[in-house]
């Protein structure tokens, strides 16, 4: 049957406010947060009350629909399949929210044969909603303002080499093994002067929130994002809204032009009318050699 995007976005921005709502209620703590894999994988109540909320109010609307969700996920029997999926992450940027770093969001995304085909998020201390369905173009919201299209600049400049880049990246949690070396050698190279054998990038940034950074590359404030290791839920909202912007996606695996929602590494690129595919060129070759 077809799909009333529409009516799912709306429900989807319906949800993204409560939720806004719960999260600047909540008072965690640094010390009480719980954690999963590790000291630095944290999780609260907020967390989890707020995937209840949502994973209710859409279910009890689309009960045909599968939802994955971050606080729910058991790792070898959740798996996204082609069918109508809602991918959630209650508070991308958990860190943050204990911290009270006011970079935290809700990351609803809706996926149809595994294409990223919605995407909400909703940062509720910046009240700026972020949103996009695919075909009809990304949008930012301000306070309850006007909703402006994306990207900002509505002629981006185009992109010359990674050399003038702002680059957001992230270490996420996992900090053993293969991975661990592969992001700090990502760091390191953009960071480095030439002389040094690196890229030396404008600067480089970590946010805390997946989401957000896709979101500031869907904006055109950051030139390129770059992660090995988050989730599905967290990049599957931001995806939309960065397609829909100009942006492109692609896989963290050098070579790879057509990732997968749930393929763990990503590199996201601005909208500019030349340079991004030379862009995605120079960053598989700084995590290749
Ligand atoms: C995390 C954030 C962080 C990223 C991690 C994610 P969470 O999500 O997006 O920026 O580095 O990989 O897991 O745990 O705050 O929902």
């Amino acid at each position: 049957a077809d799909l009333n995007l529409q009516e799912i976005h709306d429900l989807l921005v319906s949800v993204a406010h409560e939720a806004g709502r719960m999260i600047m209620r909540a008072t965690p703590s640094q010390l009480s947060s719980g954690t999963k894999k590790n000291s630095a994988d944290l999780v609260t109540e907020t967390d989890q009350a707020v995937e209840k909320m949502v994973s209710t109010r859409l279910m009890s609307s689309y009960p045909n629909f599968s939802f994955i969700g971050e606080e729910t996920y058991v790792p070898g029997s959740t798996k996204l399949t082609s069918a109508p999926t809602f991918i959630v992450d209650p508070i991308d940027g958990t860190t943050n929210f204990v911290h009270a770093f006011p970079a935290f969001c809700v990351s609803l995304g809706f996926a149809v044969d595994k294409i990223p085909t919605i995407g909400v998020i909703y940062n509720p201390f910046l009240d700026e909603l972020y949103t996009a369905i695919k075909g009809k173009g990304a949008f930012l919201t301000r306070n309850g303002g006007e909703k402006v299209k994306l990207p900002l600049k509505s002629e981006p400049e185009p992109l010359k080499d990674l050399s003038t880049c702002l680059i957001g990246a992230e270490w996420g949690s996992d900090r053993t093994g293969v991975n661990f070396e592969l992001k700090t050698k990502v760091f390191a190279k953009l960071a480095a002067s030439k002389e040094n054998g690196g890229a030396m990038v404008h600067s480089l940034r970590c946010m805390g929130s997946a989401a957000l950074n896709l979101a500031a590359v869907a904006t055109g404030q950051q030139d390129v994002f770059w992660e090995g290791g988050c989730w599905a839920w967290d990049v599957a909202a931001g995806w939309c809204i960065l397609n829909e912007a100009g942006g492109i996606m692609v896989s963290g695996n050098p070579g790879d032009w057509k990732p997968e929602i749930d393929g763990r590494k990503y590199l996201a690129v601005r909208a500019a009318p030349t340079g991004q595919k030379e862009i995605v060129e120079e960053f598989w070759g700084v995590i290749g050699d």
